[in-house]
Parts: C-alpha cells; structure tokens; sequence
C-alpha cells in the first residue's frame, strides 16, 4: 500500500465510498462470477438414478444420463469446469484399487459420454485410489502404511487411462511424492501434451473430508486410521509452499489447496509464492456446515455461501471447487 492511502479524519471519510450501492459497486475489488466454479459430481452405475446425497443437501449421485443433464446445465450455466468422482460398486474393491486403472472402468465411461454430449465443459478427474480400495486408503498398503512409489506407477495408468478417456484435467489428491513428475512424463511420452494437471499440492489431513467419504463410501471401510502419513499435517504452512513449489518444477499446470475456508491463510501465502493458478477447495464439511446452519436459521445461507466463496478468491484463488456451484452460478444468473 502506498501512502497516498493513508488519510486523516474528516478529510478522510472512508463511510463515503460505502455510502451507497453503486459506490460500493463501482470500488468492489473481488466479484464473483460463474467462471470461478467448478461443479463435483458424483457418478454411479445405472440409467436414471438421481441418489440424493444426505450430507451434501443438494448433491445427488447420478448415473451417466443424469450426469451428462447435470453437464449441461452447468454448461448452460457458464460453470467452465466439472470435478468427476466415481461411487464405485463394493464388489469391484480390491486391496490395490485395480478397477482404478480399467480403461472401461465407470469413470472413463463417464467421462467420454459427458465429453461427447457437452464437449466444451472442463471435465477434472481425481487421480488417487480411494474410491476403488477395500480400505480407503488413496494407495498401496504395504506393512501397516501406504508405499509410495509403487502407488505412483499405479496412479500413472489412472491419469493416462482417464486423460485417454477424454478428461481434459486429470488432479493428482492423493499426496504420493513424485507422482506429479512420474505422471507428466506419461502424458508426455502418451502424446498427451495438452492434458493438464492440476495438482492437490496441498491437501491437509482433515476432519472436513467426513461427507465425501460418505458420499463415494470409502468413510466405513477407512475405519479410524486417518491420512496422517500421507496428507499434510494442518500445523504447518511453510511445508505448504515446498509442496507447492515441488509440484510446479514437476510439471503441475495448476494447483490446489484443500480444505479452503479454514485455510484461506494456506492458499493466500502459496498463492504469493508461485504463479501457477491456485484453487481451493470449499470441501464437503464446509459445504455441510454452511447448508445445515442456514436450514437451522442461524443466517441466510445464500448469502453465507456467497460471502464465503467471496472470501476464497479475495485470499486468490482462481477458481473454487464447491458443491454449490450450480446454485451459485442460477443465483447469479437471476434463475433462483
Ligand atoms: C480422495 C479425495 C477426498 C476428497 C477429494 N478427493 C477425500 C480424502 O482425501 O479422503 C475430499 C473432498 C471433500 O471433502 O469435499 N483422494
């Protein structure tokens, strides 16, 4: 800030620029638009399933045809991007999430099928073995942990069977080193040049994760071993920026940080340290919180989600994922 900001009552009067709603329009720094959202969606076999998500008021997990609907409306919306996540039968669980790496498996069906209908919206896949695990865990067990580089060269045939699949963003979130690298070189060699990779550089071990777990059912068979050796650990924020840093010299188009509103202070300090977009996460647990206080009355919960996204791009974020994307974006079009 230069000097020139600093003034002297009643010279200056800072009431006068709030005075009215056009002044406050006229000098508002951070505006939110539909540009900034990025819809999840949950995907699950069958035709005409539209599975309501309890924790996630709103959410609903969908099979294919309702998914490519769901596209296109946010398409027609202006949302530029969707997150895809599977909800994977039980039966095609295994130890070492091998479903995961099927180049017929229900995500890349999904993908091809909403690429087809709606080709011109973002299509973002998780690259992370979680949802085709008996245990949850995003990798490989090994003794009583996760083994890093055997989950990498496994997440390496997921990004590649996904990007072959038609995703135009495949997100590393499963916090292995080296997987950035090792999965870049792939697309590379692949003649994959133009899939992005948007890497969950910072992902904390978080409480906030309860509703997704739920949602893709990975929350039971995780049991009570957390994330902790893998995830980061939300004491820190310096580790942040090497994770950030590291992930960019590895080949990462852009990156995010997770959870976002506890975290705001994470993503403004990454985001002052490298120059690749950064985005956030309003997770699941957020998303919870917000919707269940606003139907208990303890504000307007338009408003809160609306201050609250306001508040992620305001701390940079380039773009947010949130559950509440399609209803923001309605919102914002004057269609609610
Ligand atoms: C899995 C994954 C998680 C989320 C996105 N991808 C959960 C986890 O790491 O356990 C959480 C998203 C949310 O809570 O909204 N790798």
């Amino acid at each position: 800030m230069t000097t020139s900001g600093l003034g002297t009552f009643p010279a200056t009067r800072l009431r006068r620029l709030r005075a009215t709603s056009w002044r406050r329009r006229l000098v508002r720094e951070t505006v939110l638009t539909a540009d900034d959202l990025v819809q999840p969606l949950f995907v699950v076999e069958g035709t005409g399933v539209r599975d309501a998500i309890a924790t996630l008021p709103g959410n609903h997990r969908l099979s294919i045809d309702q998914a490519i609907k769901a596209a296109q409306e946010a398409h027609d919306l202006g949302i530029p991007a969707l997150a895809l996540f599977p909800v994977v039968d039980a039966g095609l669980k295994d130890e070492q999430g091998r479903e995961a790496v099927n180049p017929k498996n229900l995500l890349c069906r999904a993908v091809t099928a909403i690429k087809k209908a709606v080709p011109d919206i973002g299509l973002i896949c998780d690259v992370a073995l979680d949802p085709y695990t008996i245990h949850g865990h995003d990798g490989i067990f090994e003794g009583d942990d996760v083994v890093n580089d055997k989950t990498v060269e496994v997440l390496v045939k997921q990004a590649l069977v996904l990007a072959e699949a038609g995703c135009d963003v495949v997100a590393p979130s499963d916090m292995m080193d080296g997987r950035i690298g090792a999965v870049r070189s792939a697309l590379e060699k692949n003649g994959l040049v133009n899939t992005m990779i948007m890497s969950y550089a910072v992902k904390y071990a978080s409480a906030f994760y309860g509703p997704f777990r739920d949602a893709v059912s990975s929350k039971a068979t995780l049991g009570t071993k957390g994330k902790h050796t893998y995830q980061m650990d939300f004491g820190n924020s310096d580790e942040a920026l090497r994770e950030a840093m590291l992930d960019v010299a590895e080949g990462a188009d852009m990156i995010m940080v997770k959870p976002g509103m506890p975290y705001l202070d994470v993503l403004a300090k990454v985001k002052a340290n490298v120059n690749v977009p950064v985005l956030a996460y309003q997770v699941s647990g957020e998303y919870n919180m917000l919707m269940i206080a606003g139907a208990n009355g303890a504000f307007d919960q338009a408003a809160a989600m609306r201050e609250a996204l306001v508040a992620f791009k305001r701390a940079g974020a380039a773009a947010i994922f949130t559950y509440a994307a399609m209803d923001v974006a309605r919102a914002l079009a004057g269609k609610s």
